[in-house]
C-alpha cells in the first residue's frame, strides 16, 4: 500500500478534492462528500486530517465502512505497523474503513471461548467421577 505523508495529506483538505485520515488509512471522499447522510459539512471540515475520533463518535454502521464511493489512497505516514497490525487480526481492505475495537474483541473472543469450554469439560469429567463413586457406595 502506499504510503501517504501528512504533507499531501494536508494538500487534500479543499472542497472537491477531499481527503480524510481514519485510523491511520487515507480515503479519499470527494465523491461522496454531496451523498453524506450526515451532510457533506462534517465531513468536509474533517478534510486533510486525521478524522478517527469524529467518525466513531457519530458510530457509523458496517454498511457505512464499506461504503463504495471513497477512494484508499494508502496508509498515513507513521501508521505502518497500527495498519499491520489490523490486519493480523483479520482486516483486509474489502471490509472498508477498520473498526479497532471490534477487531480487538474478536481476537480476544477466542481464547475466552476456548477456556469456558475447558472449564466446562473439566466439570463434566468431575461430575461423572463424583456419581460413579457415589454409585458404588450404595
Ligand atoms: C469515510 C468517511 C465517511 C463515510 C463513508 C460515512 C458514511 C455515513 C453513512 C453511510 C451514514 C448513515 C448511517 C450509517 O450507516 O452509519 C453516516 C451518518 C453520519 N455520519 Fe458519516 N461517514 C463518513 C465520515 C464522517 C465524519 C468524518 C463525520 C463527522 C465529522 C461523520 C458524521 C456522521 C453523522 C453525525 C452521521 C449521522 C447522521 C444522522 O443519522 O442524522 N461521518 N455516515
Amino acid at each position: 500500500m502506499k504510503v501517504v505523508s501528512q504533507a499531501e495529506l494536508e494538500q487534500h483538505g479543499t472542497s472537491g478534492d477531499t481527503w480524510i485520515a481514519v485510523h491511520g488509512l487515507v480515503y479519499d471522499v470527494s465523491k461522496f462528500i454531496p451523498e453524506h447522510p450526515g451532510g457533506g459539512q462534517v465531513v468536509q471540515d474533517c478534510g486533510g486530517k486525521d478524522a478517527s475520533e469524529e467518525f466513531e463518535d457519530a458510530l457509523h454502521s458496517t454498511g457505512a465502512r464499506m461504503e463504495k464511493s471513497i477512494i484508499l489512497k494508502g496508509v498515513l505516514e507513521g501508521w505502518e505497523q497500527k495498519v499491520e497490525s489490523y490486519r493480523k487480526l483479520g482486516w483486509s481492505e474489502s471490509q472498508g474503513v477498520p473498526d479497532p475495537d471490534h477487531l480487538k474483541e474478536k481476537s480476544s473472543g477466542f481464547p475466552v471461548m476456548a477456556v469456558g469450554l475447558a472449564a466446562g469439560a473439566v466439570g463434566a469429567v468431575a461430575l461423572a467421577f463424583l456419581m460413579a463413586r457415589s454409585r458404588g457406595k450404595q
